[in-house]
């Protein structure tokens, strides 16, 4: 049964991620098709409770000529920010900065609009916000977006093909010149606290080592794993290091400005591990950082085809009467879970689960010591 929704928002929040052009296309297409208005709120919140930051109009009608050809670019039209969070609102006061709750005049701003829907395109933050809105009475869909793929209750995050597949083309390129020159070569990538990016891309570029922040390494480990691939005669090896793994017994790398609306900033990884590799192996090494250019460039096609889905499945949602969920990918379909089990949850990569036990078998080595019962790394790979 069709609901009386007339006009509908959307929201980009947190960190951009290749798709989000998609989703918002995907949503006006779809919504228009049940003659709803569709408005979009420009950066993050910031477009209702800060207008005045905003360039250009802060909360805009998106026609059918406003999404036009946008599907395939990267970035969002809409703008995102991950300082903007309406439930710790960033807010001057006498003894420095402090937070505010502004989450009840951000329901009441939406509803002076005439929205009678939002629908919030975001990561772990932005679904802990929808839940709050959706408490105090205005109908929220969620749709999971980060390159960290670490929502929960999702298969995959749209974004997190096209940062994989790029991390993949650079350690391809990596291995030519580490062979060349007989070099380690450590790669950090992105990913906060979940080792996806590094794992997906890690394999899929034929690292040799892969450290992620769910196995504490240790370097001595993957030290002699490289030793005995010099001794076998490959001279080059690949480090893949997510910037949130952690030495045992040690503390992951932070970058000393704090900023955004992240607790704290990784970052720094990678040129730490190259620096004590260098000493441990005697071999040249180099790090290099893909960092922000993981979330740039345009969405793979399946990152374009996944938004593009969660987009009309929101509208899907909304349709019917459904709020207070995020729609996810599981298997094959597209369904929706509450966002009651998703907010404050992360997914991470398990340690015992079929990627890295695969990776494993592949003799690729994760710093820590292995089971005697299993496989064994020695770092074989070309
Ligand atoms: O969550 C996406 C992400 O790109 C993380 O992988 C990374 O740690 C963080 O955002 C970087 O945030 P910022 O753009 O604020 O530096």
């Amino acid at each position: 049964m069709e609901t009386r929704i007339q006009r509908i928002a959307i929201v980009t929040g947190g960190g951009d991620a290749p798709g989000l052009n998609a989703v918002i296309r995907a949503v006006v297409l779809a919504s228009s098709r049940h003659g709803w208005e569709c408005w979009g709120i420009r950066d993050g919140f910031n477009g209702l409770l800060a207008p005045d930051t905003c360039l250009g109009e802060p909360v805009l009608r998106l026609s059918l000529e406003a999404v036009h050809g946008i599907g395939h670019l990267g970035g969002t039209i809409l703008g995102s920010t991950n300082r903007g969070n309406p439930l710790r609102y960033p807010v001057a006061g006498a003894g420095g900065m402090a937070e505010q709750d502004r989450s009840a005049e951000l329901v009441g701003l939406c509803r002076q609009r005439g929205f009678d829907a939002l629908v919030m395109v975001g990561g772990d933050s932005s679904m802990e916000i929808a839940a709050c809105l959706q408490r105090q009475g205005l109908p929220v869909v969620g749709v999971p977006k980060t390159i960290d793929n670490d929502l929960d209750r999702t298969f995959q995050t749209f974004g997190f093909d096209t940062a994989a597949g790029f991390a993949t083309e650079c350690i391809d390129r990596l291995h030519t010149t580490a062979d060349s020159q007989h070099r380690v070569m450590v790669v950090e990538v992105m990913g906060r606290y979940a080792g996806w990016i590094a794992l997906h891309a890690g394999m899929a570029g034929g690292a040799h080592a892969i450290l992620l922040p769910e196995i504490p390494f240790d370097l001595e480990v993957v030290a002699d794993a490289i030793g005995r691939r010099d001794a076998a005669g490959r001279r080059h090896a690949i480090v893949v290091a997510a910037e949130g793994a952690q030495p045992l017994g040690g503390e992951r790398a932070r970058l000393a400005a704090p900023g955004g609306g992240h607790a704290e900033r990784l970052g720094g990884i990678g040129a730490w591990v190259e620096a004590q590799l260098a000493g441990r192996t005697g071999k040249e090494c180099r790090s290099v950082v893909l960092g922000h250019l993981l979330r740039g460039g345009s969405p793979s096609a399946f990152d374009r085809v996944t938004a593009a889905r969660f987009g009309a499945a929101a509208v899907r949602a909304l349709a019917r009467g459904e709020s207070g969920v995020m729609v996810a990918l599981g298997g094959q379909e597209i369904g929706t879970v509450p966002l009651g089990e998703v907010a404050g949850r992360s997914k991470r990569v398990p340690v015992d689960g079929d990627m890295v036990r695969t990776a494993r078998e592949l003799g690729i080595c994760f710093g820590d010591r292995v089971l005697p019962d299993a496989p064994q790394s020695v770092m074989t790979p070309a």
